[in-house]
This record gives C-alpha cells, sequence and structure tokens, in this order.
C-alpha cells in the first residue's frame, strides 16, 4: 500500500524537487517590468555592496576552455551562506555564423544543504552586470562631471554599457565607433530614444574627440590595437571591456605604462586583461579597495585611469542574488523540477523504479 502510494507520488515532483527557473523570455519581462535604467542603477549597487564585503567571498581565477575558436568559461563563487556560478562562452567568430560570440546561464544554490535556489538566463544578465561594473569602476574612476563617452565596438553590449554609463555617472553623449557601419547604425537606432546624444563616427580618432570616457569593447580572438598611445590624452578614464582572455587585448602597452590601472581580481585579470603585456610586478590596484575608501581611486583632472574589465565572478553572484530577490512576489519564472526527491531520501532506486510504467 505505501508503496503504490509513492508510486502514485513519484509522477510528482514534491516542493524540494522544484527551483524557480527564468527562461529568456522572462528575463526580458522582468527588464521592463524594473526598467533598463532603474535595473542598471540598482545592480550597480548591488556590485558595489558585495566589492565592500570582498573578503567574505571564495575567490579563484574562473575556470577556461580555450579552443582555437573560442573559450568556455565556468565563474564559481560563495559567500558562506548561497554559492553562485556562472557558464560563459566567448567566442568572436560566431558572429560571422549568426551565433551571439557570448551567451551565459547561471545557478544560485544554498550553502547549508547543496540544493539550487534558482536557475536563470545569463546572456542578457551578463550584459547587464557588465555595464553595471563598468558603471561602478567610472564612478571612481572617471573625471567629474564627465559628459561624453565613446564607444568603440557596438555590438550585444555596447547599448546596455551607454545606458548604465547614462544612468549611474551621468554622461549625456555616446559616440559610436564600430570597423562594421551596420554595428553602429543598430547601436545608434536602439539608442535613439534614450535621452542620450547619439553620435555616429567613422573612425575612432573621431569617435574619441571630447570623450572623458573611452569603453572599448570589440571582439577579436587576438591580440588587437583598437587604441594606440597617441589617441589617449591626459585626463580620460579608459573602460577596456573586451581584452578578457589570453592572446586577446585591445590597448598598445604604451597606453598602460601611463596609465594609473584598476582591476577586479589580479589573479584572473593578469592571465586574462590587457596587463597580460605588461611584467607580472605591473602595479595594479583592486577596484574593492577604492570602493571601501582604502586605496585611492582618481587623484587629479590630468590623470589616466583604466579599468581592465574582464568579468570576475562575485559580479555574477551580485546579479543572480538580485534576481532572485526581484523575483519575489512575480510570475516571472517557472518551477522546474531539476532536482530528484524520493520520498525516502535513501530510496533513489526505488523512485526510479516504481516510474517504470
Ligand atoms: N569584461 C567583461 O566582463 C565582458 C563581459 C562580456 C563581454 N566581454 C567581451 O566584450 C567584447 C564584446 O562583446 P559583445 O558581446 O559586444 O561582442 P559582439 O561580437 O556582439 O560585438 C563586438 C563588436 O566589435 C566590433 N569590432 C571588432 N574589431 C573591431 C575593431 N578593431 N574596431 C572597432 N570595432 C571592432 C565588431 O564589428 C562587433 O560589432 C567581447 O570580446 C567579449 O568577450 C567582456
Amino acid at each position: 500500500m505505501a508503496n503504490n502510494q509513492g508510486a502514485a507520488m513519484s509522477q510528482f515532483p514534491s516542493a524540494k524537487a522544484l527551483i524557480p527557473f527564468v527562461s529568456v523570455e522572462n528575463m526580458m519581462r522582468l527588464v521592463h517590468h524594473v526598467g533598463v535604467e532603474t535595473m542598471l542603477v540598482e545592480l550597480t549597487d548591488a556590485i558595489e555592496a558585495d566589492f565592500r564585503r570582498w573578503d567574505v567571498f571564495d575567490k579563484t581565477p574562473r575556470i577556461a576552455s580555450h579552443s582555437r575558436d573560442g573559450v568556455i568559461e565556468l565563474m564559481p563563487t560563495s559567500d558562506g551562506e548561497i554559492y553562485g556560478f556562472k557558464y560563459v562562452n566567448g567566442h568572436p567568430k560566431n558572429m560571422a555564423a549568426g551565433f551571439q560570440t557570448v551567451t551565459a546561464f547561471g545557478l544560485l544554490a544554498q550553502v547549508s544543504t547543496g540544493y539550487p535556489v534558482l536557475l536563470t538566463e545569463m546572456t542578457l544578465l551578463t550584459a547587464l552586470r557588465t555595464a553595471a561594473t563598468s558603471a561602478m569602476a567610472a564612478r571612481h574612476l572617471a573625471p567629474k562631471k564627465v559628459r561624453v563617452m565613446a564607444m568603440i565596438g557596438n555590438g550585444a553590449q555596447a547599448e546596455f554599457q551607454a545606458l548604465a554609463m547614462k544612468a549611474v555617472v551621468g554622461i549625456e553623449e555616446v559616440r559610436l565607433y564600430d570597423i562594421d557601419p551596420q554595428a553602429t547604425a543598430k547601436a545608434a537606432a536602439n539608442l535613439a530614444d534614450s535621452g542620450l546624444i547619439v553620435t555616429a563616427c567613422g573612425t575612432a580618432h573621431e569617435a574619441i574627440r571630447g570623450a572623458g570616457i573611452i569603453t572599448t569593447c570589440t571582439a577579436d580572438k587576438q591580440f588587437a590595437t583598437i587604441l594606440t598611445d597617441n589617441m589617449v590624452g591626459a585626463g580620460v578614464h579608459i573602460n577596456a571591456i573586451g581584452g578578457d582572455c589570453p592572446g586577446k587585448t585591445e590597448l598598445h602597452k604604451d597606453i598602460l605604462a601611463r596609465a594609473d590601472t584598476f582591476v577586479e581580481y589580479p589573479p584572473q585579470t593578469r592571465v586574462e586583461g590587457e596587463i597580460q603585456q605588461m611584467d607580472p610586478d605591473y602595479p595594479v590596484t583592486e577596484l574593492w579597495r577604492v570602493v571601501r575608501g582604502e586605496a585611492e581611486g582618481r587623484r587629479d583632472q590630468r590623470q589616466i585611469t583604466l579599468f581592465d574589465s574582464v568579468g570576475f565572478a562575485v559580479e555574477d553572484f551580485s546579479a543572480l542574488r538580485y534576481v532572485r530577490e526581484k523575483l519575489k512576489g512575480t510570475d516571472f519564472y517557472q518551477e522546474i523540477d531539476i532536482i530528484a526527491d524520493p520520498d525516502d531520501p535513501r530510496d533513489l532506486f526505488g523512485m526510479l523504479r516504481r516510474a517504470k510504467v
């Protein structure tokens, strides 16, 4: 009798088996429900709050699997209560074949039980969190009252970067440049009703004219020189996003020699960031120390600051926790049974056996 009841119950996962899953469609609903710029501001604050408690996190350089075509990476961390990881790829050649360069999904789990508590798409969320991290860095490092940003590389991340710098830092104009004019036209159209002045430029030189922030966000599998030394004047803040793999950089190393460089997690950035071009003792400042007021950010208006962004697991963790909070009281998720949950925790085989039809 008990076994028969078990047979009937085994067809229906219990609450323990179910975890919230955020599809791409639901992520888009959530972003529009909150509002893109509001979400970028809130994510910036969420990431900054976690950078302030940097010491509590388990930290490790991400685990990268490189191939000729790109990289697949796992990015784990934990604050002792919640564990999170992101799966993300980077394949610069994908775009020509109709695939995206970067896609991602991620998971949060309860450390006390090891049970997952959230599974979500993270392609959109990565673009949002990358832009929010850039904005967080810029609000500590960019020149005061900066109004103009150059955006070099107008692909998937570009509009998010521009909107975060508008919402968090207060830029009023974005000057777009991409080697592919269609990418620039796409970004200009997407930003047309953003409230930003949008200027499409024919060269990188033209784009950086008058810009207090220069964002480089291009995708190439090999060393590229998006900015040369003579292009970078005193006082600018460089937000270098696209150099994020061994052998994949965007800046000429002479720029690094003149800049004060800020990074997320040195053991990862020294391998993946712009600073891979420099000696191992090239000085860097960890961003969390600036956020906590333990290290100086921008000292003066002539200093060149560089955020050598590669993307670190704590930023994804912050974004995942933010999404988990925002889901409360909404229907922007489905429940999926991803954990096998036998009535008797030791009777996993019995659960399988009873499900046989
Ligand atoms: N630092 C981070 O946290 C982080 C997060 C996400 C993505 N990324 C990186 O950012 C880069 C951009 O990502 P995406 O998703 O926007 O890629 P994407 O492929 O959608 O766009 C890249 C754009 O760069 C342009 N481009 C290539 N070479 C150029 C050049 N020499 N000058 C000007 N434009 C050039 C391409 O035409 C394309 O439009 C990638 O390298 C990706 O790995 C970094």
